[in-house]
């Protein structure tokens, strides 16, 4: 077994981000993916991209149905590294925050933290309440990285995937998976 990275897609708007992610890592050596897609993630992907959720499940080494709470990634016995929701809707940082555990995704957040394992969640809505914010911030005193679809200007995007990019590298960066995503500041060797 590689390193074991459970990987969240929910309902919000960005369902590229997480799309990209999957295809990163489906071929990073020594990196296993465990895919959970939520019913609105499906709907995005559907929406948004010219993918069909079969496509990105596909990606995974394990994919589980966020309705199965008896999945393995359920429980702190499953050996994950740790988790990385992107993009994260509002309800399901509600429920992280609130430790409800209404469906696996939450769930295997939940267990995430109480196993004190890296979890990076990249919310997504615009403007944001107090609710929100509220949420985000009990949910990053517990150490939880949240890391919001802001990219950086200063490589000069050209492209969408260029943006794209530019995320999913500061998650892998946080995860501490090596990648050649972003151009970094001072190092004039990598395109964008
Ligand atoms: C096209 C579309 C875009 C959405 N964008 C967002 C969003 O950016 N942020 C958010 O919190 N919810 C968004 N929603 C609403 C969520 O899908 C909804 O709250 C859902 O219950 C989230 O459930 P989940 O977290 O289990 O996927 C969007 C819904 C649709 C249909």
């Amino acid at each position: 077994m590689g390193r074991v990275v459970i990987v969240g897609i929910t309902g919000a708007s960005g369902a590229v981000y997480g799309i990209r992610l999957a295809e990163v890592l489906k071929d990073t050596p020594g990196i296993e993916v465990h895919l959970v897609l939520s019913e609105w993630a499906k709907e995005t992907i559907r929406i948004e991209t010219d993918y069909v959720p079969e496509h990105i499940l596909a990606m995974a080494h394990a994919c589980y149905d966020n309705q199965d709470m008896a999945a393995a990634i359920s429980s702190g016995s499953f050996p994950a590294e740790g988790m990385i929701i992107v993009p994260a809707s509002m309800k399901t940082v509600a429920g992280i925050a609130c430790g409800f555990s209404s469906n696996l995704i939450i769930r295997a957040a939940d267990v995430s933290i109480k196993e004190q394992r890296k979890v990076i969640i990249v919310p997504r809505e615009t403007p944001l309440s107090a609710i929100h914010l509220e949420n985000l911030l009990k949910l990053s005193r517990l150490g939880v990285s949240v890391l919001p679809a802001i990219p950086g200007f200063y490589t000069r995007p050209k492209t969408i995937e260029d943006l794209v990019d530019h995320t999913v590298g500061k998650i892998l960066d946080q995860f501490g998976i090596e990648h050649n995503l972003i151009k970094r500041w001072g190092d004039e060797t990598k395109g964008t």
